[in-house]
């Protein structure tokens, strides 16, 4: 037996110009954040006024006009691509009959769909508590709600909470409780993970600009990479090993949009928590979108409203592969890389890319052949023991030449033994030889789930 995947609700969607018209690109975005909840578009309503109305948003006759069109087109639903205040969506659902959603709502909706640690789920619950508490209010039964509906899903919806604020405030604290819970128990997982120095980078970007499939191309792991906006909900944390073998932590975190609520960006802690703690940042840009500029914008101001603003970034131009380019690394003045053009999906400009995130963090690694005196048995045995050595020859001399990667900045110490030379540098190995990824931190995701029953 298999579900049956359930019928797309068919949705008028609603967007105002508030001082100047409807940008198409606005609405296309809007379109998507629909679909991505699964509601299939049927109609568009697009108006202009210079301030919201206060009783529907709209003026008397547009909400007249998107009334109508619900009926005519057997919508079940009509979402506003602005925030409306809770008696602006009563009146709209008491004069249209079905239900109202507006962009919060929404955006909550998919991140509830997408949510898949327990944290995540954790957190959207609370998030959509907090929505549906200011929301409250007297002759909210007007409408007969669906159960599982947009808007509806999760916990609150399927309990019938709204209706009951003693309950919800209950339910509110009980989530919340768990969810400190959660954030101590990472917290010392984190700890943990800072006594042992390894540079962590974490991937940040507008949402659908391919960080989770970058993530996945460059740790080999799977994360769950769809076309829709906000796939990534959950911090993923993973192992990846560097040219020359450095190891480095790689978190994805979620997307990014504009107009990101508020009390969202607040919502989503324990994943932004990651970006605000790491030594690099890889703010990646669907290079192919005519808006990356504007996106690369919105992303920074979330960054800055985060306390994540003064961490170095690595911008990486993904999708080349639909701009016809070449895989390349541009530099800054001071010489370290700063942008990386690549695709993840085509594999292009990878090692670049791994090479330039060693770079910017100190990492950098030469492969070259060192020349040790016949009484360096000690300096070899090190060598060998720190594992960098790739080869190794012994002349007729008796002297040893060992072939070593080694980060750039770890060299001058090694050379500076007595007798030890460094001969000519050597290119580095395709990164398809390197240690395969390990899965990281498995130990602190895999009990937290354990241990808590929900
Ligand atoms: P959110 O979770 O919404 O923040 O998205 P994300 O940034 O993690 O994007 P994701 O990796 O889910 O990719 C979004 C879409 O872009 C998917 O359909 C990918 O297959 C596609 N994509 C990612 N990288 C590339 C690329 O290099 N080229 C092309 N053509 N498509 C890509």
């Amino acid at each position: 037996m298999f579900e049956r995947p359930r019928a797309a609700e068919r949705a008028v969607l609603v967007r105002l110009g508030l001082g100047g018209p409807v940008k198409r690109e606005d609405l296309e975005e809007f379109e998507q954040l629909a679909r991505s909840a699964g509601a299939l578009p049927v109609a568009t309503i697009t108006g202009r006024r210079s301030r919201p109305d206060p009783r529907f948003f709209v003026g008397s006759g547009k909400a007249e006009e998107i009334a109508t069109a619900a009926r005519a087109e057997n919508a079940g639903l009509i979402l506003f691509d602005h925030p409306l205040s809770p008696s602006q969506q009563r009146n709209l659902e008491l004069l249209s009959g079905v239900s109202v959603l507006d962009r919060s709502g929404l955006i909550l909706d998919i991140f509830a769909r997408r949510a898949r640690s327990f944290e995540g789920k954790l957190e959207v619950e609370l998030a959509q508590l907090k929505h549906q508490a200011s929301r409250l209010v007297r002759g909210w039964t007007h409408l007969e709600r669906q159960k599982g509906g947009i808007g509806m899903r999760g916990g609150p919806g399927e309990t019938q909470l709204e209706t009951d604020r003693r309950l919800l405030n209950a339910r509110m604290r009980s989530v919340s409780h768990r969810l400190e819970r959660l954030q101590q128990q990472r917290a010392t997982g984190r700890s943990a993970r800072a006594e042992i120095p390894v540079p962590s980078v974490a991937l940040v970007g507008y949402t659908n600009a391919g960080k989770s499939t970058l993530f996945n191309a460059l740790t080999g792991s799977e994360v769950y990479v769809a076309d829709q906006l906000f796939a990534t909900l959950d911090p993923t944390v993973r192992r990846l090993r560097l040219p020359g073998g450095s190891p480095v932590v790689v978190a994805d975190t979620v997307g990014f949009i504009r107009e990101l609520p508020h009390e969202l960006v607040a919502a989503f802690q324990s994943t932004l928590q990651e970006a605000r703690e790491a030594h690099l940042l890889l703010h990646v840009v669907d290079a192919s979108d005519s808006r990356r500029d504007e996106h690369m914008h919105q992303v920074d101001t979330v960054l800055d409203e985060i306390g994540a603003g003064g961490i170095p970034q690595l911008r990486v131009y993904n999708k080349i592969d639909r701009l016809e380019l070449d895989a390349r690394l541009e530099r800054s003045a001071d010489g370290n890389p700063s942008v990386a053009w690549i695709s993840a999906s085509a594999g292009l400009g990878l090692d670049l890319l791994r090479e330039a995130i060693g770079e910017r963090l100190g990492l950098r690694v030469q492969r070259l052949w060192m020349h040790l005196p016949p009484a360096a048995g000690g300096l070899r045995a090190r060598l060998h023991a720190a594992g960098v050595v790739r080869d190794e020859r012994t002349l007729a001399d008796g002297a040893i030449e060992l072939l070593v990667e080694l980060p750039a900045a770890e060299l001058a110490g090694w050379a500076a033994q007595p007798g030890v030379q460094l001969l000519e540098p050597q290119p580095l190995p395709a990164l398809a030889a390197c240690t395969p990824p390990e899965p990281y931190l498995e130990s602190d995701a895999v009990p937290l789930i354990a241990t808590l029953p929900y």
